[in-house]
């Protein structure tokens, strides 16, 4: 019988996921079908529930179930403790194993895709929300000379500078702690863009050769890089590789294979201009 997944949440039109996975499957002989799962708000357990006693063997997770995931699952991984929440979930009998790809699939598309060690470099990531949370272990295992966590509100960036401290040298500040400071990255992490908004960044943050990267995906030359592009930056990204290899971890760990992700990159790439 073909295996089934899907990818679950409200609403669920806009995922790209079931395309992402059907072109894996496809590409790795993989006998699998991958379909969209609309549940009410109040629904996600009852949903998740009738798919596995109809066999399903894992799902996605995406807006707004990814903390009722969390509750969910019998087994957290650890990023998905730190991150607070869960993006996937593979079902074994009565066990609901938990991960959070978010944060590795954004560190691997910028390290191997877009050629960009982060090791021994200055790396600033605007916004303390739960974007910059589920990244903060995967940037700080890639060994910075310092991550700087600023956001709007200071109290969310010094939390999550306390937290990562153990694991690298991290530090949490409000915006106009940035002035006179230069970075070679600079990461987007805040949901400014979905309003066409821009945190107050000042255009000194970017360095000579910096990359400027907005999580947010598809949505062509957002404020942030326009305002990057406007202080001379010319390695620009969104968040498109970072779906694509979020994706490419979850069906890694589902079915034993790890897909090229190449080809969904070039399909789900939206230009910036
Ligand atoms: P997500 O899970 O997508 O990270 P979130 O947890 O709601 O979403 O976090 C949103 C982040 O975007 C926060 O860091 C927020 O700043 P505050 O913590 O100060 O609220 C940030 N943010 C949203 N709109 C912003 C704006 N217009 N300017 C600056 N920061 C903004």
């Amino acid at each position: 019988m073909t295996d089934q997944y899907a990818v679950i949440g409200n609403p669920i039109v806009q995922s790209k996921s079931p395309l992402i996975h059907t072109a894996f499957a496809q590409v790795t002989g993989q006998d699998l079908e991958y379909t969209k799962l609309l549940a009410p708000v109040d629904g996600f357990a009852a949903a998740v529930d009738a798919f596995r006693k109809a066999g399903g063997k894992g799902m996605n997770v995406t807006a707004p179930f990814k903390l009722d995931a969390f509750a969910y699952a019998t087994e957290l991984s650890e990023g998905a403790k730190l991150a607070g929440a869960v993006n996937a979930m593979k079902f074994e009998g009565d066990r609901v194993l938990a991960q959070n790809f978010d944060g590795v699939g954004l560190v691997r598309d910028v390290v191997h895709n877009l050629g960009c060690p982060l090791a021994g470099k200055r790396v600033l990531v605007l916004g303390a929300g739960g974007a910059t949370r589920g990244a903060l272990l995967p940037f700080l295992a890639e060994k910075p000379a310092e991550l700087v966590i600023a956001n709007r509100t200071v109290g969310k960036a010094t939390e999550l500078a306390a937290i990562g401290a153990a694991h690298g040298n991290v530090l949490g500040c409000s915006y106009e702690a940035l002035a006179g400071q230069v970075f070679d990255a600079v990461f987007n992490a805040t949901s400014a863009s979905l309003r066409a908004e821009m945190p107050p960044v000042p255009a000194s943050v970017f360095g000579p050769n910096c990359l400027a990267y907005e999580l947010a995906y598809g949505k062509g030359l957002t404020p942030f890089l326009q305002a990057a592009k406007a202080a001379g930056v010319t390695r620009l990204a969104d968040g498109v590789g970072m779906l694509a290899e979020q994706a490419a971890e979850a069906f890694a760990w589902w079915r034993g294979v790890r897909p090229d992700t190449r080809a969904v990159i070039e399909q789900l790439t939206v230009p910036l201009v």
